[in-house]
């Protein structure tokens, strides 16, 4: 019987991810600030393999909901991060982007680190059964993007600091491995319904690629391989010619 903590479960690729967990018979803990959405996948499954917490992670009190949520799925396989705030802000509506580097960057922290402090101290994780951190990022954070600046820089942020905590762990012998998951773009509503995204894919097949990269402990997941060629080239571009390519728009 496995377990997995998923915050940011209330919808996207969070919610696909507890439900496809779910069908394959894993307890899970399951976290967002939408209450009901969390409620109608543990009516679906059952509430005594499905446990909910709300949890907004901008607010300090979201360290003791986790406590609380972490006492119901104890020592879980899996720590799934999904929650984030996204959008395309040329104007740079202030309130916006503050609202996705706090979303995305302190909160991803306030959690993330919380989790990892009560793995430091938690007996039954151990060399042969670590715990696994998986936090969903974006190819956004390839570069700084033009069009959507908070969101592109926070994608980089978390990437980074995923990063920094994989060296660290390995310092300290701490029994955690590390997923930092890509995607490109993926069918939620993240996206702006009235504008059209490249290579978007529905998020059962975000959901199934991204369980396969978990289940190899993969350190990076980016899917698919198209993504993963646009990728291998973007890193190509110097900074010099990616601040002139001004027809990039999403
Ligand atoms: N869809 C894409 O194309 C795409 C591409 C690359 C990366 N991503 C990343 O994937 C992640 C999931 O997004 P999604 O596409 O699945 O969009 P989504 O359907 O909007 O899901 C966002 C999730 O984040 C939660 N959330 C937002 N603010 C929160 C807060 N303050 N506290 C707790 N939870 C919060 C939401 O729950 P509540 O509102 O109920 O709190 C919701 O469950 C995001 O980090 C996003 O940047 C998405």
């Amino acid at each position: 019987m496995k377990r997995a903590i998923i915050i940011g479960a209330s919808s996207g690729i969070g919610e696909q991810i507890a439900r496809d967990l779910a069908e394959q018979g894993w307890t899970l803990g399951i976290a967002a600030r939408r209450v009901e959405a969390l409620e109608t996948i543990q009516n679906d499954y059952g509430a005594d393999r499905v446990f909910i917490e709300q949890i907004d992670v901008n607010e300090p009190m979201a360290t003791e909901a986790l406590d609380r949520l972490v006492a119901k799925v104890a020592a879980p396989d899996l720590f799934f991060y999904a929650s984030g705030l996204g959008g395309q802000n040329p104007q740079l509506e202030e309130s916006l982007e503050l609202r996705i580097v706090k979303t995305n960057c302190e909160g991803m922290v306030r959690v993330v680190d919380h989790f990892l402090n009560y793995v430091k101290q938690e007996s039954r994780y151990t060399v042969k059964h670590k715990a696994h951190i998986a936090v969903i990022t974006s190819v956004a954070g390839t570069a700084g993007i033009g069009t959507a600046p908070a969101y592109s820089a926070s994608k980089k942020m978390q990437s980074t600091y995923i990063s920094a905590l994989a060296q660290l762990c390995r310092m300290k012998k701490t029994p955690v491995v590390f997923s930092d998951i890509r995607p490109g773009f993926v069918d939620t509503a993240i996206l702006n319904p009235n504008k059209h995204y490249p290579m978007c894919m529905s998020r059962q097949k975000a959901s199934k690629c991204i369980l396969k990269g978990l289940k190899r402990r993969r350190r990076v997941i980016i899917f698919d391989w198209r993504f993963v060629c646009l990728v291998a080239f973007w890193n190509l571009i110097p900074r010099w010619l990616w601040e002139r390519l001004t027809f990039v728009k999403n």
